[in-house]
């Protein structure tokens, strides 16, 4: 198989554990081993001493599928495969798509959403939004992409990097118009529940049409990527089994260690999202007041979710050598948009860290020495 570099990830690689301070992670705080351990009823915490370190059952564990099906209303455990997400994207891609079907994929976007199914043979459009109208995915636009071919449509809300959400309204146009179309769904949904208005929660996709596949896990709502585990949820029982087919040549099953500690936070779920939404409450008013006061530099669509967003810098000739000189000047790691192949304008900024205030104060001390 031949596939392109992941640019994300190995622009990541390099300055990912070499950088003082990150301003561009997706993912949330990370939870300690010891906090969460904490939280574990007597039952996990009894079958956590005795865990034996032995391989688990390949489409996850029992209790772990059970967990994680209590998101979705009318979906149960055989609905689930469990996974590192990254891994549910590969298997998902390969079990449905052939060379020559035709996808459409929100863009700019994390690249396994396209990448994937490019290296399959399959042609790939792109969706893209409206940066003069709050990152907004017109469903117009969809729609005039749409083929006699096209197989699967992919979208990923609250959307990695811009934050963007559509109104349910707007989401449930879009599964009406794939069910008419007899068009799959996969539905990244990886920064579910971290809504800046918390009834901007979409319902997820699997739940609402039969042909969707949702993926969500513990990577970045709760702060656990280090778990690697996440899970695809679909009402299609015959591409999950041909997923798990296929998952016999990735990983065959999961981390058992890592499964137990899922449940254990999956059944603290309310408490460590409310947590995680608590700081990004507190650093989103930082990032606002940080963006007014360098409104001659950059200009923010607000996001509507996630911990991520996807600011303009004004007045520059490339974002690359913005942040190439940001991270060797002042160590401070930003993503600039030629990771997303958009363009050199961009770049993505995260807020879900606990030294978020102080990395800002660093980022703030060096631009007013720059500009
Ligand atoms: C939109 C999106 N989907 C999937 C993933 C993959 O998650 P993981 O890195 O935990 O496998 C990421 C990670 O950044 C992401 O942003």
């Amino acid at each position: 198989m031949q596939i392109s570099p992941f640019i994300l990830e190995r622009y990541f690689a390099k300055y990912e554990f070499s950088a003082k301070y990150l301003l561009s992670s997706s993912d949330c705080e990370a939870l300690k081993l010891p906090e969460l351990l904490e939280m574990a009823s007597p039952k996990m915490r009894g079958i956590w001493d005795n865990l034996q370190l032995g391989y688990t059952e390949s489409a996850g564990h029992p209790l772990l599928r059970e967990e994680a099906a209590k998101f979705y209303t009318g979906l149960n455990a055989e609905n689930l495969l469990i996974s590192a997400p990254e891994e549910g994207i590969y298997l998902l891609m390969h079990a449905l798509l052939q060379p020559g079907d035709h996808i459409i994929s929100t863009f700019p976007g994390y690249q396994s959403l396209y990448e994937i199914a490019g290296s399959i043979g399959c042609e790939i459009s792109k969706w893209e939004p409206d940066e003069d109208n709050q990152w907004h995915f017109d469903l117009e636009k969809l729609t005039e992409l749409i083929r006699p071919e096209t197989k699967l449509v992919v979208v990923n809300f609250p959307h990695n990097p811009t934050g963007y959400i559509p109104s349910q309204k707007e989401f449930d146009r879009l599964l009406n118009l794939l069910r008419e179309k007899d068009i799959y769904l996969f539905s990244d949904e990886m920064y579910r529940f971290l809504e800046v208005e918390s009834d901007a929660t979409l319902i997820s996709a699997c739940e609402a049409y039969e042909k969707a596949f949702s993926l969500f896990g513990m990577s970045k709502t709760f702060g656990l990527p280090g778990l690697r585990i996440g899970w695809i949820a679909s009402q299609d029982q015959n591409i999950l089994e041909k997923m798990l087919g296929l998952k016999d040549y990735t990983t065959i099953c999961n981390s058992a260690p890592s499964e137990i500690l899922s449940i254990i936070a999956l059944q603290n779920k309310d408490s460590i999202i409310a947590t995680q939404n608590a700081r990004l409450k507190k650093n989103m008013v930082l990032l606002e007041a940080f963006m007014e006061k360098y409104d001659h530099i950059f200009k923010l669509n607000k996001p509507h979710g996630g911990s991520i967003c996807f600011p303009r810098i004004l007045g520059v000739e490339s974002s690359f050598d913005f942040a190439d000189q940001l991270v060797k000047e002042a160590a401070i790691m930003i993503a600039p948009s030629h990771v997303f192949d958009y363009g050199n304008q961009h770049f993505r900024l995260g807020f879900g860290r606990e030294n978020f205030s102080e990395v800002l104060d660093k980022f703030g001390e060096y631009l007013d020495k720059k500009f």
